[in-house]
């Protein structure tokens, strides 16, 4: 095996994109497109991992600070893909092995197809290998024309093709293998003599032999983001790949196309997925749960056999068999207890119930912790948060609160307690009691509203008098 060096071309500014974000860092499915360009490269050694930053160099560099063993290199004026690859010569001073050459806005190819194509240029002792494909609508991309013995002889970019040329369908992926003693040979001599007046890398190939180009198999993997309707393609093809993933793995997706998951999500076997539900971050659904419709799980752990219905559950964790919704929102680290039952229009922020507690109606539960078996009734509120800072509420085992009672935290009540409805607790109560806290009931017998004058009856006024 040959050394291997990558070079991540990632200058541009993304013209076609119309933001003033530089292209590589619009995102796909939550990671920026260089991000996933750079995880193409996974599995595979490198000896230099270059990327080559220009148009808002310094953002694309902090996103990617995180990542080792990663050589930034600057092309500060961005002259075109030629002008990107040049910028790495000085990086690559007796460097004799092959250099693998990625567009920075290619985000959906497969470590496998890489693999492939260096394997291929290495059996074959190319000067280089052009990765192509054959596009249902080629339009944009650079055609790439061989002889009959598949040896590649150009590669003509979409705006420079004559009518003629425009009919061939095989197109430039945007990435190569080039041997470096043989590219260092003709890489400084590019001319920028074409409609773009930009020095492009697709030229090298008129001066190099011998030259394959070698397909993919799936050229969904090879799109190219260039504006926004091409990134919204992309989401689909991830969405494909993803969803196609689970439903193999046994999940039941109702109406796929109107799901997303995230790829860092998981899920188990029997989960059904209804309709409208977004699956987000790092989230995990164990078997038998019924999640959707109109539902989005974010960053959280699902137990198993739980059902969701039209509800938001963010960044909190849910027990086995508990029911959520309709119209509940979990957040902030709610934690919801075994077969638990949280119901129509609750909150539950930040706070942890125990098993087969239910708050199934009108309630907001916040900084609260709640045992097991608690009943709140329908309206319940803690009142966390004085103005200034948000206070506890605990409730017991087996206590229930009446309906529309209001807990002002902090404040602890026991287990086994019974809270009167409309009671507005603001102290501690002990376990095994009654709570009343609301004004007594007052009947006066025989009361009726004050008389006021009757207003002027318009109808009669205006009516004939009859004596
Ligand atoms: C390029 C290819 C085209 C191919 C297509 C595949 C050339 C001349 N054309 O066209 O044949 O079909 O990709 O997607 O190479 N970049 C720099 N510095 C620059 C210019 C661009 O780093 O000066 C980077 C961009 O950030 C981008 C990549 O190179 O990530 C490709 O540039 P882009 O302008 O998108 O090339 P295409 O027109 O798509
Ligand atoms: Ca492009």
């Amino acid at each position: 095996m040959r050394m291997l060096a990558v070079a991540v071309l990632a200058a541009g500014r993304g013209t076609r994109m119309k933001s003033s974000l530089p292209k590589v860092l619009h995102t796909l499915g939550g990671r920026s497109l260089v991000e996933r360009a750079l995880g193409s490269l996974s599995g595979m050694e490198f000896s230099h991992r270059l990327i080559v930053v220009g148009y808002g160099g310094d953002q694309v560099k902090s996103s990617l600070g995180n990542l080792t063993n990663l050589k930034f290199v600057d092309q500060t004026e961005q002259l075109g893909t030629g002008h990107a690859v040049q910028q790495v010569i000085p990086h690559l001073n007796g460097f004799q092995g092959d250099l693998l050459v990625l567009n920075g806005d290619v985000p959906l190819l497969r470590p496998q197809t890489l693999k492939r194509l260096l394997q291929i240029h290495q059996d074959h002792q190319n000067s280089a290998t052009v990765l192509t494909a054959h596009l249902p609508n080629p339009t944009g991309y650079g055609r790439v024309f061989c002889n009959d013995q598949n040896v590649l002889t150009g590669i003509v970019e979409d705006r420079d093709c004559t009518t003629a040329q425009k009919q061939n369908r095989r197109i430039n992926a945007g990435v190569y293998c080039f041997h470096w003693p043989d590219l260092i040979q003709v890489l400084p001599n590019l001319s920028a003599d074409n409609d773009q007046k930009e020095y492009y890398l697709t030229d090298v190939v008129k001066s190099l032999s011998p030259i394959m180009a070698v397909d993919v198999e799936d050229y969904q993997e090879i799109q190219g983001i260039n504006n926004r309707k091409q990134l919204a393609e992309a989401y689909a093809i991830l969405q494909d790949r993803i969803k196609d993933d689970w439903m193999a793995a046994g999940v039941t997706l109702v109406d796929p196309d109107s799901i997303t998951i995230d790829e860092t999500v998981e899920l188990s076997p029997d989960v059904i997925i209804e309709p409208q539900t977004h699956l987000r971050g790092n989230t995990r659904i164990q078997t038998g749960c019924r999640i959707g419709p109109g539902s989005l799980i974010e960053n959280s752990q699902i137990g198993a056999n739980v059902t969701v219905l039209y509800s938001v559950v963010s960044d909190s964790t849910v027990q086995d068999g508990a029911r959520i919704g309709p119209y509940a929102h979990l957040r902030g680290a709610a934690q919801v207890g075994e077969n638990c039952r949280i119901g129509n229009f609750v909150e539950i922020k930040k706070s942890s119930l125990g098993d087969r507690t239910n708050v199934a109606h009108l309630s907001y539960i916040g900084d609260a912790t709640l045992g097991n078996q608690v009943n709140v009734g329908a309206g319940t509120i803690t009142a966390n948060y004085d103005g200034f800072q948000k206070h506890p509420t605990q409730i017991g085992d087996r206590t229930k609160t009446g309906s529309n009672s209001v807990f002002v935290a902090p404040v602890n009540i026991g287990a086994d307690v019974t809270v009167g409805a409309g009671s507005v607790v603001t102290q501690d109560t002990p376990d095994d009691c009654l709570v009343l806290a609301r004004a007594k009931q007052t009947v006066i017998p025989g009361w009726r509203p004050r008389q006021y004058p009757q207003p002027a009856d318009t109808t009669q006024q205006s009516a004939p008098k009859d004596s």
